[in-house]
């Protein structure tokens, strides 16, 4: 599948031979990601990265990565300063907008806005998370640090075993996960969370028809046991309706319970924020030197894979091929 001038809106669009083109760019453009190399290929180019919802990873690394492809960004945060606010439709906003900017990446609380936007926008929006529906940049990142994680013990993704923890019914990276992994083979999912946050049942249907497993826990004790991947996620309290109770103390991920349950080489991660407050139940900061904690790489890779659609939607792919990246004289005074 293209993606020159597409919108980026959910996992849904993507097979495995587009994965793997959006994952080949991303190990292209690690260097300049990481800050050691610099380019000019975006010089010109605007980003319009609006965000109606809480952000820091999402929004920032969108930004950090247009800005090291060489780009300028325009940033609006909330909808007190939007013309929203003053009754402007999500329509109106995409038209405006598509004159400001060659790209868009937009972030809503509610489910669907995000694609109603894009059918007014003439220029490739890319959903940075819409309510409680998808997250498909977050997947794309958390697959691709699996796919690195398992490749280091030259294990495939085909055949893991994957236990999600948390809040699957309104987590949005769980639900846009755990659809994206259905294009592997053979696949084992836990899901892990008490019955009234378990993950949707369209979303266990869609797996059990694309020929995986399914098995639900209510303790991630029991829960964790034989996953190569854990992937924990913060309870979506902002989300709870009438009918949702708060967990227990039961879904801690921490330490006692990873070392009772998790494989010596299992990967943990967790798409951040984590919840540290000292009621909160959710991946506990006693594992943080805990080696098969994974979490800061995979904040990282949020970076070449966001360049990866941008280069991508922009169709410059073929030129970083040619593009020859200089050095970044400012890193070896700082790193
Ligand atoms: C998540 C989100 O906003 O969906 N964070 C992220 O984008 N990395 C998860 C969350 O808010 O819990």
């Amino acid at each position: 599948m293209q993606l020159q001038g597409k919108h980026i809106l959910s996992v849904d669009q993507f097979n495995l031979a587009t994965l793997e083109h959006i994952f080949a760019t991303a190990d292209q453009l690690r260097g300049l990601a990481k800050g050691r190399e610099r380019t000019s290929l975006l010089q010109g180019a605007i980003l319009a990265n609006l965000f109606f919802e809480a952000s820091t990873r999402t929004r920032m690394s969108f930004h950090s990565a247009f800005a090291r492809l060489g780009g300028d960004v325009c940033d609006t945060t909330g909808f007190t300063f939007s013309s929203i606010s003053k009754g402007e439709s999500l329509a109106d906003t995409a038209r405006v907008i598509s004159e400001y900017a060659d790209v868009i990446v937009m972030r809503h609380p509610e489910q669907g806005a995000v694609a109603e936007f894009a059918e007014h926008a003439s220029v490739p929006v890319i959903n940075g998370g819409d309510g409680p529906g998808e997250h498909p940049t977050q997947a794309l990142l958390d697959i691709y640090t699996i796919f690195h994680q398992l490749n280091r013990r030259a294990q495939p993704i085909n055949g893991m075993t994957i236990a999600m923890t948390g809040d699957l019914k309104h987590g949005r990276t769980v639900h846009s996960l755990a659809k994206l992994l259905c294009l592997y083979d053979n696949l084992t999912f836990h899901f892990v969370a008490p019955n009234e946050l378990q993950m949707p049942s369209t979303i266990v249907k869609k797996i059990i028809d694309s020929g995986h497993q399914v098995k639900s826990f209510d303790n991630p004790v029991d829960g964790i046991v034989g996953a190569d991947v854990i992937y924990a996620t913060r309870i979506q309290k902002e989300r709870f309706g009438e009918g949702d109770k708060a967990l227990s103390n039961l879904f801690n991920i921490n330490k006692e319970c990873v070392d009772q349950s998790a494989k010596a080489d299992a990967i943990i991660l967790h798409p951040l924020p984590r919840d540290s407050r000292p009621e909160a139940f959710d991946l506990a900061a006693d594992l943080d030197n805990d080696s098969r904690l994974k979490i800061f790489e995979q904040v990282a890779n949020g970076i070449p894979v966001r360049m990866a659609l941008f280069v991508l939607a922009l169709g410059l792919d073929k030129h970083i091929n040619e593009e020859t990246f200089s050095a970044a004289p400012w890193q070896k005074n700082i790193r």
